[in-house]
């Protein structure tokens, strides 16, 4: 899977996630994914905390050989919106994207086939959530370090479609076999694709699918 250029100013690294160790472990466990992506091909895909859109963009490339998908990111960062949109665009692929809180205004079901989320996963203090700087929104966690991702848990059954895939990164603090609990009460089935030791930090990739579409 070829990496995606991304231009971030000076000024757009103010506010804007700098791809990191986290986002190319993604890229990683899709590029590794491919077949299976294929197999499913993919119309729309979702990036949720697009940043730069390395990821999305990434992924667009990748399947643009094969397939002809759409591709929507969101993010609650307008300078990260417009960010997405350029590292689409300079890397001759198309991605709508969508300024917006999390799902907030999605009502659409079984629409997703792929929905891919780094969220702001640090351990903090649970009123640093509530922090309106964007910087703060790329990395700010909450007490539980799920207080931001969590609230999406249970949309994610109800978008996605019925052999869609969801690809979630997470830290050891996190509790990954407690989030593959919450969601196998959802009726989805899920497990550890990649890990990696950084620094200071245990990175996993989950994938996610419907129990009724049998995990590959
Ligand atoms: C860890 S960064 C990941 C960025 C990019 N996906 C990557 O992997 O490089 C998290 C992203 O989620 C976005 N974000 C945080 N809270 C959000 C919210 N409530 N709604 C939408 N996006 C949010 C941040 O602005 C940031 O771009």
């Amino acid at each position: 899977m070829e990496t995606p250029i991304v231009n971030l100013s000076d000024e757009e690294l103010k506010t804007v996630y700098d791809p990191s160790e986290d986002s190319y472990l993604l890229i990683d466990a899709l590029e590794a994914d491919l077949e299976v992506l294929h197999t499913i091909k993919p119309v729309i895909c979702l990036e949720i905390g697009s940043g730069s859109g390395v990821v999305i963009t990434a992924l667009a490339m990748a399947l643009k050989k094969y397939h002809n998908a759409h591709f929507i990111a969101i993010d609650i960062n307008p300078d990260a919106c417009r960010a997405t949109k350029r590292t689409s665009l300079i890397n001759s692929v198309d991605v709508n994207v969508l300024h917006m809180n999390l799902l907030d205004c999605i009502q659409v079901r079984y629409t997703f086939d792929v929905i891919l989320f780094n969220p702001p996963y640090v351990v903090t203090e649970s009123e640093e959530v509530l922090d309106n700087r964007f910087i703060f929104k790329t990395w700010v966690g909450g007490k539980s370090d799920r207080q931001v991702m969590e609230q999406i848990f249970t949309m994610i059954p109800k978008i996605l479609s019925d052999a869609g895939l969801f690809y979630l990164v997470v830290i050891k603090e996190n509790d990954p076999e407690y989030i593959l609990s919450v969601f196998q009460k959802l009726g989805m089935s899920g497990k550890i694709i990649r890990e990696r030791k950084i620094r200071g930090e245990y990175l996993y990739i989950l994938r996610f699918c419907k129990v009724r579409s049998k995990m590959r």
